[in-house]
């Protein structure tokens, strides 16, 4: 037997009561306390046998895709992609509907959009190459006619572009507030779950950082992932911060071109192959994203400052680890960096916030600096200390294989048995010199 009882919850904060209020004691509104109805069981709690709730994942045809997701989706799992807009998140799912292979339900993907007429995602579907009659589209903004037509569909994966531009009429705020957006995710992510269906939900972000909508959700879903890029560059990333179903931190690798997103499958060979030339100031750093080694090409230039206050430029790196590292470069080396104009940046828009690029950017900056160029085979890591010694790091196994593969055979870092081991700062330099 079952027996209604009414409970009430704050619509901002989801704090529950037993009875209704005008003002919330937790976060401080007013009038956002909303009564709701629930069902309250009197069967007794039960164990559940949990070699039975093991769900196989959906592979999808996009192998970057899978491997961010930790294998492929769980069904009933809910995804978070944000982006800023332009970025390709829309382009992203379009193909993933396209190649979207759930055997367990016989339907087919739906993708709801809020943002968009049906003529522009035909024409992008068109440039795509994508077969509109592998997915159902549908637009709109009105959530309970949404529900109404998963009801309807029972579709295989649901993709709501955007989550920003959904609407609860029940919902007393306007469209895009926290409010809307927590009221629409909670309501289609209990309708994914109910149903054991995949749900993607999009959210932008602003480069500002305001991340109002998606950041909110982040604790509500069970995957977050990021689309990053230089919208003036064609390398775009997918980065997991959050999985409930699979490995942080890890990341895909595509490139945006004029038929829509392609794989990186060997993203080391990448970015390495985009520049050719020899010159100081370039250093080949095997960085660790997630669980996987990539190797990337990190830049740096030096030169005298006109200003009072030097440059400091960084694209990919940290601006305060790069101030300890010139430190660190001008009291053990007696380089006067203090003077200079810096600039360090890693190429193809990747990001590193590793201390073991350390080394990599004081080589890279030493480099330039003397305008001695460090041969093409050498790869070189290691963390840097303020008594400027070198220290080991992580993975550094994986990041030599890697490099191996790609053959790079010269390792300049803490390595007990690499052909150039170097204990500080300075055994790097005396290294470099012995080049010239
Ligand atoms: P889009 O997927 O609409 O971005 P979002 O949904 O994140 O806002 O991508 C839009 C940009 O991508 C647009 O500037 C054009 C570019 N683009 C390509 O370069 N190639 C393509 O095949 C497609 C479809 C878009
Ligand atoms: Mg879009």
């Amino acid at each position: 037997m079952a027996k209604k009882e009414h409970l009430y919850s704050c619509t901002q904060c989801f704090t529950c009561y037993a009875k209704w209020s005008g003002q919330c004691d937790t976060c401080g509104q007013w009038n956002t306390i909303q009564e709701h109805s629930t069902l309250k069981s009197t069967q007794a709690l039960q164990t559940t046998q949990l070699n039975a709730q093991i769900t196989t994942r959906i592979i999808t045809n996009i192998k970057e895709f899978n491997y961010v997701t930790g294998g492929g989706i769980v069904p009933g799992a809910v995804i978070l992609i944000g982006g800023e807009p332009g970025i390709g998140k829309s382009t992203l799912l379009l193909q993933l509907c396209n190649s979207f292979n759930n055997t367990e339900i016989n339907s087919k993907p739906l993708y709801i959009s809020g943002e968009e007429a049906a003529s522009q995602v035909a024409l992008r579907a068109q440039r795509l190459n994508v077969d509109t009659s592998s997915f159902d589209a549908a637009f709109g903004t009105d959530l309970d006619q949404i529900l109404a037509l998963l009801n309807q569909k029972n579709p295989s994966l649901v993709i709501i572009d955007s989550i920003q531009t959904m609407y609860h009429k029940q919902t007393e705020s306007s469209c895009g507030t926290a409010n809307q957006i927590r009221a629409c995710s909670s309501l289609l992510t209990d309708w994914a779950k109910s149903h054991n269906v995949p749900l993607i939900l999009v959210g932008h972000i602003t480069k500002e950082g305001s991340l109002a909508g998606p950041k909110l959700l982040e604790h509500m879903v069970d995957t977050v992932l990021y689309f990053e890029g230089e919208r003036t560059q064609n390398c775009r990333i997918l980065r997991c911060v959050k999985n409930r179903f699979g490995a942080t931190d890890e990341v895909g690798v595509f490139q945006m071109q004029e038929n829509g997103l392609q794989e990186i499958t060997n993203p080391s060979q990448f970015f390495i192959n985009q520049n050719h030339v020899n010159a100081p100031g370039l250093v080949i750093f095997p960085s660790i994203e997630g669980t996987r080694p990539v190797l990337l090409e990190l830049q740096a230039l030096t030169l005298t400052s006109h200003m009072q206050m030097p440059r400091r430029a960084v694209v990919g790196w940290d601006q305060t680890r790069l101030s300890m590292i010139a430190a660190v470069i001008e009291t053990k080396l007696k380089i006067r960096l203090s003077q200079k104009d810096i600039y360090i940046n890693i190429v193809g828009g990747m990001k590193i916030s590793e201390p073991a690029a350390d080394l990599a950017v004081a080589m890279a900056l030493i480099s330039a600096h003397y305008s001695i160029i460090i041969p093409k085979n050498i790869i070189i890591f290691g963390e840097i200390g303020l008594a400027g010694e070198i220290r080991t790091v992580n993975a550094m196994e994986n990041r030599i294989k890697e490099a191996a593969k790609l053959g790079f055979e010269q390792i300049l870092g803490p390595i007990e048995d690499s052909l150039i081991k170097c204990k500080t700062i300075e055994d790097a330099r005396q290294w470099l010199y012995n080049i010239k």
